[in-house]
C-alpha cells in the first residue's frame, strides 16, 4: 500500500476561511493516522520543495485568521507537463500519495492534471472570493468579502447622501459578476455594471434613472462596478463617460481593491471551511482504504456538503442570474 502521507496547499488568491479548512484537514487527518505535509506557496512550493510537516499544534489559533498560514502563489509554469513531472518527483520524495488543494478554478486545473498524469488521491476545496466555481453554491471567502464590501458601501453611502453624489464602487470578482451582483443586491445599490453589460447601451438608461430619482428627492446614488479584467481601474472609464453624458452629476470613484480579500472570516466561512475540510479528509481516507485514486471537489449544494468529479467542475461554467436580479435591483432602488 502507498504511504499514508497527505499534502495540503492553498493556491491562487487567498480567501478568508482557508485557515479553517487547513485546521480541519490537519487535525482530522492526524486522527486517521495520516502524516500531513504543508506545501507552502502551492505549485511553486512543490517545485522549490517548500515542504513542512504539520502537527496538531501547528494549526492552533488559526481558525479566526484571514489569509493562509501556508501562503499562496499564482504559478503559470505549472501548465507545463514537464514542470508537473518535477513536482510529482518532489512529492514522491516526501512520500505524498494524496493531495488536498484549497483554491479556485485555476488551482483545480493543476490538481486535476496531476491526478490524471500520476494517479494520486486528489480533492479540491473551493476557495475564492469570486464565487465562480461550478457546482458549489458557495466558495470559501465569498461571504467574508461580501461583508467587507457591504460595510465599505454603507460608509460610502453616508458621504454620498451628504453631498448628493453618485459613487462608482468597483469590486473584485475576476471576469465574473458574482461579488458585484450579490453586494449590489444586499447594499440596496441603485444599479450594477457587470462584465457582460454593453456600456454604450446601458449608461444613458442608468443616467436617466438617476435623474428621475434626484427629481423626487433621492440624494446619494451607489453604482456597483464589477472589475473588468485587463482594464485596470475600469470605473474611471465609466466616470469619464458619465461626465460627458451628464456633466451636472457629481461623480466619484471608489475602487475597493485587495482589502476585500483580507480580514477575519465570518462565521459562515469558518463553518464552511471546516465542513469542506472534514469531507475532504473523509474522501481521501475512503480512496486510500479501497486503493482507488480519484479526483473530486467538495461542494455545497442547497445546504448540503457533497462532492463532484473535479474534472467536471474545472470544465463547466457557473451561471450568473444577472438578467432577472439586475432588473430587480433597479426596481427596488425606487
Ligand atoms: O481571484 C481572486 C481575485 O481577488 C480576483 O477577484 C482578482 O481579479 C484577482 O484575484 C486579483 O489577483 P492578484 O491578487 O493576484 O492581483
Amino acid at each position: 500500500m502507498p504511504n499514508k502521507t497527505l499534502g495540503i496547499y492553498t493556491s491562487g488568491g487567498d480567501a478568508p476561511g482557508m485557515n479553517a479548512s487547513i485546521r480541519a484537514v490537519v487535525r482530522l487527518a492526524l486522527h486517521y493516522n495520516w502524516k500531513v505535509v504543508g506545501i507552502e506557496q502551492a505549485y511553486k512550493g512543490m517545485l522549490e520543495k517548500l515542504f513542512k510537516p504539520l502537527d496538531l499544534s501547528s494549526v492552533a489559533q488559526i481558525i479566526q485568521r484571514g489569509g493562509t498560514i501556508l501562503q499562496s502563489s499564482r504559478y503559470g509554469e505549472f501548465l507545463k507537463k514537464e514542470v508537473r513531472a518535477v513536482a510529482y518527483k518532489n512529492l514522491q520524495e516526501q512520500g505524498i500519495s494524496s493531495l488536498i488543494c484549497i483554491g479556485g478554478d485555476g488551482s483545480f486545473k493543476g490538481l486535476s492534471a496531476l491526478q490524471e498524469e500520476f494517479n494520486i488521491n486528489a480533492v479540491g476545496i473551493p476557495a475564492t472570493i469570486d464565487n465562480d466555481i461550478y457546482g458549489t453554491d458557495l466558495s470559501l471567502g465569498f461571504d467574508t468579502a461580501s461583508n467587507v464590501v457591504l460595510s465599505a458601501i454603507d460608509r460610502i453611502r453616508d458621504t454620498a447622501n451628504s453631498h448628493g453624489r453618485v459613487f462608482l464602487v468597483e469590486v473584485m470578482g475576476h471576469s465574473f459578476g458574482f461579488l458585484a451582483l450579490h453586494t449590489a443586491l444586499s447594499a440596496g445599490a441603485e444599479d450594477v455594471f457587470l462584465p457582460s453589460d454593453n456600456m454604450q447601451k446601458k449608461l444613458p438608461k442608468v443616467i436617466e434613472n438617476i435623474q428621475k430619482r434626484k427629481a423626487r428627492g433621492k440624494k446619494g446614488h451607489i453604482l456597483i462596478v464589477a472589475e473588468h479584467l485587463g482594464q485596470e481601474a475600469f470605473s474611471y472609464q465609466i466616470a469619464k463617460q458619465f461626465k460627458t453624458l451628464a456633466p451636472d452629476l457629481d461623480i466619484k470613484v471608489s475602487i475597493l481593491g485587495h482589502m476585500q480579500r483580507g480580514g477575519s472570516p465570518t462565521c459562515l466561512d469558518r463553518s464552511l471551511g471546516t465542513r469542506f475540510g472534514i469531507r475532504s479528509v473523509e474522501l481521501i481516507e475512503a480512496m486510500w482504504k479501497v486503493q482507488k485514486p480519484k479526483q473530486l471537489a467538495v461542494v455545497l449544494q442547497q445546504g448540503v456538503i457533497s462532492e463532484l468529479p473535479l474534472d467536471k467542475v474545472v470544465l463547466a461554467e457557473k451561471f450568473l442570474e444577472e438578467d432577472s436580479l439586475g432588473n430587480y435591483i433597479r426596481i427596488l432602488a425606487g
